[in-house]
């Protein structure tokens, strides 16, 4: 792709240069067809400039404190089709130029259905009841908003929640700090015998509406669906005690809404170091059934492969109809991971144009979408068989340790009894003998 406004290379070493005392500078890459709104909500900030652009991207520097102006403008005169990307440095910033998806590492993934007796036997584990529970509860804050204290105790919440599934010491639930109020929230079910290939099932915890800390921004659907779904995933695979042979991992991120930030901090972090991700599933809004068919796999900034590997999924297991959509642009986290050169893939609740209009409102309620969690449902199947084949986990063995056995609670209660008839006869006799003599 090629540049048609020239890099400020001044721009860029102030750039590199160490930050002014207060606020944060931030390199953003939005939409070029966004520009000036961008540039309108930046006004009054005199840090926001524009270091370079082509057909399709513009690379921004603005203060931290110009976001909410950014990404409240970008809702509003971009419907929701305004998305950015905070990136980390200039040449990350400018990579997005060149390079705006990047192709999947790594060597090719045997996507075969190999364990339709394990889905089968999880399946049932699934509760809608739970479901419901983790949306009422996260629709139930006043926001979740990436700084606000109520979005900061959203990750405490949901870390304790996802903690009270299992008391095994191999399985973990982590905080991740990211510099603001919320942290992004992972739990860590290791492998067995491919402990460093990583399945990863993500959602974003925080929501958004206008006026920002302030603000009353349910977020039912856009995303405690999403969050709720894998979060019984997660409940249901350890209820049933299946052992991944790949680690799997449950990841809510932080700060979706202001460009994706908790995501791209974990991808680029993932890449930095080398970790082998298999493939990764991002369910961001997942409970409003607002087209004729079920799940909508969205095909841009997404991997073809893994995607066809879902559709497969949905045909064995779930028992849903599907087709393909694209958002057309880098809707949700599953652009961070593709733009990190990982298998990323989106079920979605709706045709792009037919999805949840009231998402980014304080009318994001569970009455708007579903309350009987219906179509969340088929997500959570979709999510529980891709972690079964793609982390190829296996049910619990039944050892001679485990299966109850002589000396264990399932003792016969035969010798009680009979020691108690015995007893009682006892009783009785001497009782007789006492009285006559
Ligand atoms: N859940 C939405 C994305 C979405 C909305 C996908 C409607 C499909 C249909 C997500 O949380 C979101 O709002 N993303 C931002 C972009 C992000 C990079 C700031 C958006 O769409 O504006
Ligand atoms: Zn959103």
């Amino acid at each position: 792709m090629r540049l048609i406004s020239i890099v400020n290379v001044a721009i860029g070493m102030a750039l590199l240069a160490p930050a002014p005392a207060l606020a944060e500078r931030l390199l953003i890459t939005v939409g070029a067809d966004a520009l000036a709104t961008a540039r309108t909500a930046a006004a009054e900030d005199t840090g926001f400039e524009v270091l370079a652009a082509d057909e399709d991207v513009a690379v921004l520097s603005i203060d931290e404190a110009a976001l909410d102006a950014l990404t409240e403008a970008m809702h509003a005169h971009h419907g929701r089709c305004g998305g950015f990307m905070v990136h980390e440095s200039l040449a990350d910033a400018l990579d997005a130029l060149d390079a705006p998806v990047a192709p999947a590492d790594g060597p090719p993934v045997d996507y075969r259905l190999e364990r339709p007796h394990v889905v089968r036997a999880v399946l049932p584990a699934i509760e809608p009841g739970q479901l419901l529970s983790t949306i009422e509860h996260l629709s139930g804050m006043k926001n979740r908003y990436y700084r606000s204290p109520t979005g900061a105790a959203a990750s405490t919440w949901l870390r304790d929640r996802w903690r009270s599934f299992t008391t095994r010491a191999d399985v973990t639930v982590e905080l991740v700090d990211h510099g603001y109020p919320q942290r992004s929230v992972v739990l860590t079910i290791p492998g067995t015998t491919l402990a460093d290939e990583v399945v990863i099932i993500g959602g974003h915890l925080d929501s958004i509406a206008p006026g920002g800390t302030g603000s009353d921004a349910p977020g039912a659907d856009d995303d405690a669906s999403g969050i709720a779904t894998l979060t019984e995933v997660a409940r249901a695979l350890l209820a049933s005690g299946v052992r991944p042979q790949r680690t799997l991992q449950f990841m809510a991120y932080a700060a979706e809404e202001v460009g994706l930030r908790g995501s791209l901090r974990i991808a680029s972090d993932y890449r930095r170091r080398g970790v082998n991700v298999v493939g990764v599933l991002q369910l961001d809004m997942t409970n409003y059934q607002g087209s004729d068919r079920d799940i909508w796999l969205i095909a841009d900034h997404t991997d073809a492969g893994q995607n066809a590997f879902l559709g497969r999924l949905i045909d064995a297991y779930v028992g849903a109809t599907w087709a393909y959509d694209r958002c057309g642009y880098a809707c949700s986290d599953h652009a961070a991971w593709t733009r990190h050169g990982f298998r990323a893939s989106m079920p979605f609740e709706a045709r792009f144009r037919d999805s949840n209009r009231a998402i980014h409102t304080r009318k994001d309620t569970l009455e708007r979408s579903d309350h009987n969690v219906q179509h969340a449902v088929k997500f959570a199947r979709l999510a529980t068989a891709y972690a079964i084949e793609l982390a190829r986990a296996d049910l619990p063995a039944v050892d001679a340790t485990t299966r109850p056995g002589p000396g264990s609670s399932s003792r016969s209660p035969l010798p009680f009894v009979a020691l108690a008839i015995a007893a009682f006869g006892l009783a009785f006799v001497l009782g007789n003998r006492m009285l006559r003599g």
